[in-house]
């Protein structure tokens, strides 16, 4: 790789200039993004009564340090002000860390936002880059011109997003009167038609149906094989991290609290699925294979937990062999459950 090459060349920059530092920094072990001890405190000044101010500091992100990888697809997740939209916003340059090392290619955000802008992707799915007046269409020309996306290199990328998106019968339509899984749709091919080495999406399936969110997540997955583009993705979705990231990252008061697998996160929270049967008839509780067991009765329909880490496929059989079953689901446990339950082993431990 001409890069490697470049930072072992003696007569390259020296490892001592900002170039020389940051071809090095890239060739290291492909790391893409470096937190390093990341901290941000808001200074809040509240109104508390007459003339009367009182001033408090928020820490959103306090000692923050990970790293990812090129290529690796990341799943971001903790509950509400975790910190997890002001860490996106630090990895785009929005908002400068109050203490710490941050990196993303190389590049300091903060300091240098406009050559980062054309190496990242972002989308914040309670906000739209879109403009809302205007068609889907003229967006993306605005950021062909905005972005100075060579012509050929535009068209490209514009086609693929429109097919694998199926936003073709959209383009003409002004982004107001988008539905919003189609807005999003919108906003996921404006955030790519540059070519961005890195997505971060901030709750992209937020308030989507779920044929939209399976567009989504297809479309995230193929994006990810294919263009090997990094992607860091925030969600209150279970389902949108086990379809799609290798590796979870946990955060709650701006503090990792768990990086790994996603199997092992529902092993340290012992999580529990739900399986909901219909029966033909009321009954009493279920007889259930161990360690399921049933955890509320309403009528003919029954609720079992059984632990997340285990398939329905044997429990279900079971049921449906000894019980008239009329229908049934599996619901996942919800981010702030499998959350709750990791502190609450934390703290019996
Ligand atoms: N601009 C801001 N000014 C003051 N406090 C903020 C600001 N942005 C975020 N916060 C606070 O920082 C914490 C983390 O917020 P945020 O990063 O949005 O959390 P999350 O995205 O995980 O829900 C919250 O307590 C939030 O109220
Ligand atoms: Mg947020």
């Amino acid at each position: 790789m001409a890069r490697t090459a470049e930072a072992e060349d003696p007569a390259g920059p020296g490892p001592g200039t900002a170039a020389g530092a940051e071809a090095a920094a890239e060739a290291e072990a492909d790391t893409f993004i470096e937190l390093d001890g990341v901290e941000k405190v808001f200074d809040v000044r509240r109104k508390t009564g007459f003339l009367k101010r009182e001033r408090r500091q928020v820490r959103a992100v306090d000692g923050l340090s990970f790293t990812v990888s090129r290529g690796e697809m990341v799943g971001y997740i903790g509950p509400n002000g975790a910190g997890k939209s002001t860490t996106i916003k630090m990895l785009t340059g929005i908002l400068t860390p109050s203490g710490g090392r941050l990196r993303v290619a190389g590049i300091d955000p903060s300091r240098e936002r406009i050559r980062l802008a054309h190496r990242i992707g972002v989308v914040f799915g309670q906000r739209t880059t879109l403009w809302w007046d205007l068609p889907l269409i003229d967006s993306y020309r605005l950021m062909h011109r905005m972005y100075r996306i060579p012509d050929a290199r535009y068209r490209e990328n514009l086609d693929r997003c429109v097919e694998l998106l199926q936003l073709q019968e959209l383009l003409d339509v002004p982004v107001r009167q988008l539905s919003l899984g189609q807005r999003m749709r919108g906003d996921i091919a404006a955030a790519l038609l540059h070519d961005p080495e890195v997505l971060y999406l901030d709750e992209p399936t937020i308030g989507l149906d779920v044929v939209s969110k399976a567009k989504v997540r297809g479309f995230l997955r193929d994006l990810s094989a294919e263009r090997g583009t990094t992607v860091l993705l925030t969600t209150h979705d279970l389902q949108d991290i086990e379809q799609l990231c290798s590796r979870v990252m946990v955060i709650d008061h701006g503090r990792l609290m768990y990086d790994g697998r996603l199997e092992g996160l529902h092993e340290a929270g012992e999580s529990e699925r739900t399986l909901v049967v219909d029966l033909e008839r009321e009954l009493p509780p279920i007889e259930a294979p161990e360690p399921a067991r049933v955890v509320r009765v309403e009528g003919p329909r029954q609720w079992l937990a059984f632990p997340a880490s285990e398939s329905a496929a044997g429990l279900v059989a079971g049921i449906a062999a000894r019980y008239p079953l009329v229908d049934l689901s599996v619901r996942e446990p919800d981010i702030e459950s499998v959350i709750a339950k990791m502190y609450a082993e934390r703290a019996g431990a």
